[in-house]
C-alpha cells in the first residue's frame, strides 16, 4: 500500500515530514510494526512512547531491519536513520493506519465491545456462545481466548485488549473467514490507549465499574470516563449495511448506569435485577453447582439453567441475554445456549482430586471480585473458608491493603502470596496486603500467613484445610505464567493445585 494512501487515513494530518530527500510520496509500505523487532523489509515503523520504553529509541534498529519510514511523536534528534513522519497523537495514528492497512474490516461485520471492571471475559464468551447457537458465526478476542469460525486458541499475550494493529489484523482474518459478529473485550486501558479505535462498535456492553487500575487512571473519575468512551463511540448514524441497529447494553443495578448513560447517543437496553430493567432476572436459585433463574425480556420469558456459579454470573448472563436479544437471537436459542455453557476456564473452576474439601480456582484479582467470590462461597461452605491470593507488582498499589482487609473480613484463614511481582520487592507487596488485614486486628501466624512462593502457599493452605472446608485460589485463574522479575515462568494454578492435592493424599496415606 502506498504511504500516501495510508497517511490519507489519519484523522489528524502529520505535523511535519523529517526527510531531506523528499522521498515520502511514493514509498510503498509492505507491513506495519510498532515493535522494532517485528519490522520486516519495506515496513513502516510506528514509534510509540510506552510506559517502559520509547519507540523512538529503536529507529536505528527498525531501519536496519528494513523499515522504509517511521512515524511517531516529535523526534528527539535531527539525525534520523530513516524518513520520519511526525504526528501529534501517535496512538490515534496507529489505530488509523491499522484500520486503513487492513481495509477497515470492522465495517464489514457486526462488532460488539464489552467493558467494565469485572465479568468482561465471561460476558464476551457468553455472547459468543449465544450467537453461535443462533446460527451466526462469532469471533472473539478476550483475556483468555481468541476464536474465529469454530477455531479457538488461548490468549497467551497477557493482554486483554490487544494493540490496534493486532485487533485490526484479527478482524481482517475474521471477515475473510466468514465471521459475522466479533465480540471484543475492551478494557479501560484499551479504550484509553486507542486500541479499539476504529472498531466501529455496533453494540456496547458494560458489566460494572468499581475500583481497579487506579494507578494508571489516577482517579476513579478518569477511569469511569475511560469506560464511557466505548459508549461515545456508538454512532446512531452508522450503517454498515448489515441491518444492525446500534444499541448500548447497560447494567441497571450498577453505578456504571448513571456514569455511562449521558454518553449514549443510541437506544439503551437495560438489564439487571432491578424491576425497571427491560431484561431482568427473577426467582434466582443459586447453589455450588449452578444457577437457575427466570429471565424476562421484551416479548418473552424464559427459564435459564446454567452451570455458572454465583449471583454475579446472573448479571453476566443478563448482559449476554440482552445483547443476543438486541441482535435478534430467539429466546429459545438463548435458553439453549446458556444451558450448554460449561463455564469459563479459571473462573470459579472446581478442582477435584478426591480431597475431602472443596478447591476453587478463580481469577478474582480486584477487591470487588474477591469480596464477591468470598460472599458466594461462604453460604456454600459448611466448614471454614480459606483463600490464597496476592496482588500484582507494578500495578494498582492502592488495592493491596483493601484486598488484605477483605480477606480478613470474609475468610477464616488466608495465605498471602505472589501474583506476578514483576520487578517489585515480593515481600514488600505481601507486607502491604498484610497491613490491610492487620489494620482490622488480624495477626500473621494466627489468622494468616505470608508465603511468597505460590506453590508453597497453596500447599500450606491445603494442609490447613479440613473436611467440608473450601479453599479458594484467587487471582491467576486461567493464566499460564507468573512474572517474577522480568522472567515469565510457566504457571497454572489448576495444575499446581492438582499436583499438591495428589501429594497431600500420598503423604496422608503413607
Ligand atoms: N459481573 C461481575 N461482577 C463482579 N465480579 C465478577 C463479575 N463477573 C465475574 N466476576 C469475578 O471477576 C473474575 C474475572 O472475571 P472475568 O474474567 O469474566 O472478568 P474480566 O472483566 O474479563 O477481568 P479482567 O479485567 O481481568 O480481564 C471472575 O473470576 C469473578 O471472580
Ligand atoms: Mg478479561
Amino acid at each position: 500500500m502506498q504511504l500516501r494512501t495510508l497517511l490519507a487515513a489519519l484523522e489528524q494530518p502529520p505535523l511535519a515530514f523529517h526527510d531531506a530527500s523528499g522521498r515520502f510520496e511514493n514509498l510503498e509500505i509492505a507491513a506495519l510494526a510498532y515493535d522494532s523487532r517485528q519490522v520486516t523489509p519495506g515496513g513502516l515503523f510506528i514509534a510509540v512512547p510506552g510506559t517502559h520504553t520509547d519507540g523512538r529509541c529503536f529507529l536505528a534498529d527498525a531501519a536496519q531491519r528494513g523499515a522504509v519510514a517511521a512515524l511517531g511523536p516529535q523526534p528527539e534528534t535531527s539525525d534520523l536513520p530513516l524518513p520520519y513522519i511526525e504526528v501529534g497523537d501517535v496512538r490515534i495514528a496507529l489505530a488509523n493506519l491499522a484500520c486503513a492497512f487492513y481495509g477497515h474490516p470492522a465495517h464489514q461485520l457486526c462488532t460488539i465491545g464489552v467493558t467494565g471492571t469485572d465479568g468482561k471475559t465471561t460476558t464476551c464468551n457468553l455472547i459468543s456462545t449465544l450467537l453461535d447457537v443462533a446460527g451466526k458465526q462469532s469471533g472473539l478476542m478476550t483475556t483468555t481466548n481468541f476464536k474465529m469460525c469454530g477455531q479457538q486458541w488461548e490468549n497467551t499475550t497477557r493482554q486483554s485488549t490487544l494493540e490496534a494493529l493486532e485487533i485490526q489484523q484479527l478482524l481482517r482474518r475474521m471477515v475473510d473467514t466468514g465471521v459475522t459478529h466479533a465480540v471484543i473485550e475492551a478494557t479501560s486501558h484499551g479504550l484509553e490507549l486507542q486500541r479499539v479505535r476504529g472498531c466501529a462498535f455496533d453494540i456496547g456492553v458494560v458489566t460494572n465499574i468499581t475500583h481497579e487500575h487506579l494507578d494508571f487512571h489516577k482517579t476513579i473519575e478518569q477511569y469511569r470516563r475511560a469506560k464511557a468512551r466505548l459508549f461515545e463511540m456508538l454512532d446512531p448514524t452508522r450503517d454498515k449495511g448489515l441491518g444492525i441497529q446500534p444499541i448500548a447494553i447497560l447494567n441497571r443495578d450498577d453505578v456504571s448506569y448513571n456514569v455511562v448513560r449521558p454518553y449514549c447517543n443510541v437506544p439503551i437496553l437495560e438489564y439487571g435485577f432491578d424491576q425497571e430493567a427491560a431484561v431482568r432476572a427473577v426467582d434466582v436459585q443459586l447453589d455450588a453447582y449452578g444457577t437457575r433463574f427466570h429471565a424476562i425480556l421484551p416479548g418473552a420469558e424464559i427459564e435459564i439453567e446454567t452451570r455458572l456459579v454465583g449471583r454475579f454470573n446472573v448479571s453476566n448472563c443478563l448482559a449476554a441475554i440482552a445483547t443476543a436479544h438486541g441482535l435478534g437471537v430467539k429466546a429459545s436459542d438463548i435458553a439453549r445456549g446458556l444451558a450448554g455453557v460449561t463455564g469459563v476456564t479459571g473462573r470459579m473452576e472446581r478442582i477435584d482430586e478426591g480431597q475431602p474439601f472443596t478447591v476453587i480456582v478463580d481469577y478474582a484479582h480486584t477487591p470487588d471480585s474477591l469480596e464477591k467470590v468470598l460472599n458466594i462461597l461462604r453460604p456454600l461452605t459448611t466448614g471454614k473458608l480459606l483463600v490464597v491470593f496476592g496482588s500484582a507488582g507494578e500495578r494498582d498499589v492502592q488495592k493491596r491493603p483493601i484486598m488484605g482487609q477483605i480477606a480478613a473480613q470474609k475468610s477464616d484463614f488466608f495465605v498471602i502470596t505472589d501474583e506476578d511481582p514483576r520487578e517489585e520487592d515480593r515481600e514488600h507487596i505481601l507486607g502491604e496486603i498484610a497491613s490491610g488485614a492487620e489494620s482490622i486486628g488480624k495477626s500473621e501466624g494466627r489468622d494468616f500467613l505470608c508465603i511468597a512462593d505460590r506453590t508453597q502457599a497453596i500447599a500450606t493452605a491445603f494442609a490447613h484445610a479440613q473436611a467440608r472446608d473450601t479453599v479458594l485460589l484467587a487471582g491467576k485463574g486461567h493464566e499460564q505464567s507468573i512474572i517474577i522479575g522480568r522472567e515469565k515462568i510457566p504457571w497454572d494454578d489448576r495444575r499446581v493445585a492438582r499436583e499438591q492435592l495428589r501429594l497431600l493424599s500420598t503423604l496422608l496415606s503413607s
